[in-house]
């Protein structure tokens, strides 16, 4: 069923509405700066839209992970970095105010934005509690899910009991345009892709993405691997892979997919490896990797043939980076998936989405970004919806 998009609230002038987004960013570890404002820069349509139409905007986010955090490392998840990256992209000033702030959320004027303190300062956020929730949703006249990167998370009162107080109030709840958009994209690339539809994998953990695997396999025409786990796979098939570890649980997930190899799923046939005591010593090798070394990035034939692949696609679903791509001497094949994806969009108009934190950050960091039909900013979130996971958050948005 269709759900309700902020063009179904009706007339909001002079309302208040409650935008939950996800702000949690990354930050500087020594200053706490916003170090990539992507998912700020994500809710800014929602929030210019609620603007525009009279309303006033409180926003909520949760930052990193108070609860596990150092009483330094605490300072630094404060959202005042956040919020004045937020105001200088909206160009005004946004205020940070405590999530029980009745005043000033009354004293607020339509076009006024503020944003509530990091919801995590609070254990009850994560509880899902109905008291924290309904001191929240007392602040609103409606409640709009911008959050895709947090949906998956059933336990958070800004996602689900939030929510659900408004309904119990009688008020509307709405997905924003960021989540509408990211639920069409993925909809439409497992629903109705344009074939072939290729899935590219990265990442170190098999366990970690092995129901994602599962979820893409079900979809996709083919799927090629490459990162770490491409070597548990070929440790797996009992090739020597040098100083790479994978405990045996990794090892046992592999070999439960070995039999997609060749048939269905890619493994790399050249990779570049680094001697683990001196990571400027590298080689590009095909077969096993020499005692001493282990695997930093797939290799140059490994690249071509992934972009082959990319050139003749008619849809790209990537996940994962390929290789140590943070170093730059071992980004050259992340560098390449993500060149291939984004002439192929340009020159063939194919359909290529990128999801994923990390892999979001190395199509960024290579200045591909908009050259994508679509990047997630969904982590987990993306992960979750692709594999078929029911969302307790959507479940509380308005069927149209
Ligand atoms: C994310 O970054 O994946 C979301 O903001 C959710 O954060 P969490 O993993 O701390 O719940």
């Amino acid at each position: 069923m269709p759900k309700k998009t902020i063009a179904d609230l009706g007339d909001l002038r002079g309302k208040t509405v409650l935008v939950r987004v996800d702000f949690n960013v990354p930050l500087d570890k020594k200053t706490g700066a916003v170090k990539n404002d992507r998912r700020i820069r994500g809710a800014l349509p929602t929030v210019q839209k609620l603007l525009d139409v009279g309303a006033a905007v409180v926003a909520m986010s949760h930052l990193g992970r108070p609860e596990k955090a150092t009483p330094e490392e605490r300072k630094n998840l404060t959202m005042d970095k956040v919020a004045a990256r937020f105001g200088e992209l909206l160009g005004k000033p946004v205020q940070v105010v405590r999530p029980a702030a009745t005043a000033a959320v009354q004293a607020m004027k339509p076009g006024d934005v503020v944003l509530l303190e990091n919801l995590r300062f609070d254990p009850r956020e994560q509880k899902n509690d109905p008291e924290f929730a309904a001191a929240i949703a007392a602040l609103g006249d409606a409640y709009v899910n911008d959050a895709f990167g947090t949906c998956h998370n059933d336990h958070d009162a800004s996602m689900v009991a939030v929510p659900a107080a408004l309904k119990a109030a009688g008020k509307p709840r709405a997905v924003g345009l960021l989540v509408e958009r990211e639920l069409h994209v993925i909809d439409n690339l497992l629903g109705s892709p344009k074939r072939p539809l290729i899935g590219i994998m990265g990442g170190a953990k098999v366990s970690d993405k092995i129901a994602f695997i599962n979820a893409l396999l079900a979809k996709v025409d083919h799927l090629l691997i490459g990162g770490k786990m491409a070597y548990t796979f070929r440790k797996a098939q009992g090739v020597d892979v040098g100083n790479m570890k994978a405990p045996d649980e990794e090892l046992d997930n592999a070999r439960k997919l070995l039999h997609h190899v060749d048939r269905m799923m890619t493994l790399p046939t050249d990779y570049l490896v680094a001697n683990s005591d001196d990571l400027t010593d590298t080689k590009v090798v095909t077969g096993s990797i020499p005692a001493g070394y282990e695997g930093v990035d797939i290799g140059p034939e490994t690249t071509a043939h992934f972009g082959n692949k990319v050139r003749q696609a008619g849809t790209v679903i990537w996940n994962g980076p390929v290789g140590w791509f943070e170093k730059p001497a071992f980004a050259a094949g992340t560098k390449g998936v993500a060149a291939a994806m984004a002439k192929a969009s340009a020159d063939n108009g194919v359909v290529t989405v990128v999801g994923g934190g990390e892999t979001a950050e190395a199509v960024e960091q290579f200045g591909h970004a908009d050259e994508m039909t679509h990047v997630s900013t969904g982590g987990g979130a993306f992960l979750a919806y692709v594999e078929g996971k029911p969302f307790q958050s959507l479940a509380q948005i308005d069927d149209k």
